[in-house]
């Protein structure tokens, strides 16, 4: 594991952005998944900025949806692919086409997670993974308990990713119950793997996820044994001591 501090979130921004481009510059066409969530939308404007500066080839990325809601479908402005197409997708100017969707609004939920984990077994694994941390440990949707092996599918929300998420939505209530998650198997398998974390409110489940031994209760916690895991932390959410001298601005 790679640990960076950034002093703050707009330094972990630009530093996500920018390790995001070297993995995109050196792999055109990399299987990319990529979560929504608070934290990394300024990594990501940070690279749609760069891409307009300095330019930046998107046009083979293949991207995939981390997670959606079950029930709705993706022209809902709250869906997750709602808010990816807007944070992400447009910015960077990346085609509908080049986007394999994890379909929570399919007939049969079953076969979409099926599909998916076929799509991504023949794009020979994500090569890129950008990835959040739940309050409650949750990697995409793979909410706590989570085995490492766990394949694309159905999963209740917690009652903590439900309060979590209710900012979203005007209220616990609105939040839907059940999503559609990438396994742990497939995201455990990616080939370089990001995690951004901010904020104090995240230092405690960070602290279990880098020094806990890797148990279902702290899904993240797997990453300790996954190949290329970038943990990218800005100092509030940052659980151990740092000399000043270390932290990048
Ligand atoms: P956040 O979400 O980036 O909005 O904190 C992270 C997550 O719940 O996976």
């Amino acid at each position: 594991m790679e640990l960076v501090v950034t002093e703050d979130y707009a330094a972990l921004s630009r530093a996500g952005a920018e390790w995001l481009a070297r993995g995109i510059i050196a792999e055109p066409d990399a299987a990319v998944v990529l979560a929504t969530g608070n934290t990394p939308m300024g990594m990501y404007r940070e690279l749609a900025e760069m891409g307009r500066r300095d330019g930046l080839d998107v046009s083979r990325l293949r991207v995939f949806q981390l997670d959606a809601y079950v029930g709705l479908d993706p022209g809902d402005p709250r869906s997750l692919y709602g808010w990816m197409a807007r944070a992400v997708l447009a910015p960077l100017g990346v085609a509908e086409v080049q986007v394999v969707r994890l379909a929570g609004d399919a007939p049969d939920l079953q076969e979409a997670c099926r599909a998916y984990d076929a799509a991504v077994a023949a794009a020979g694994g994500f090569a890129l993974s950008v990835l959040g941390l739940g309050p409650n440990g949750h990697l995409g949707f793979n909410e706590p308990p989570s085995d490492p092996t766990a394949p694309t599918r159905l999963v209740t929300l917690t009652e903590e990713s439900i309060a979590s998420n209710a900012g979203y939505w005007g209220g616990r209530d609105q939040v839907p119950r059940q999503a559609l998650t990438a396994g742990m198997a497939p995201l455990l398998a990616a080939r370089r793997t990001l995690l951004v974390v901010s904020g104090a409110h995240k230092r405690d489940i960070l602290q279990r996820t880098l020094l806990g031994p890797p148990m279902p209760e702290v899904p993240a916690s797997y990453l300790q044994q996954a190949a290329n895991v970038t943990v990218l932390a800005d100092r509030a959410a940052w659980p151990f001591p740092v000399p000043d001298e270390l932290v990048p601005r």
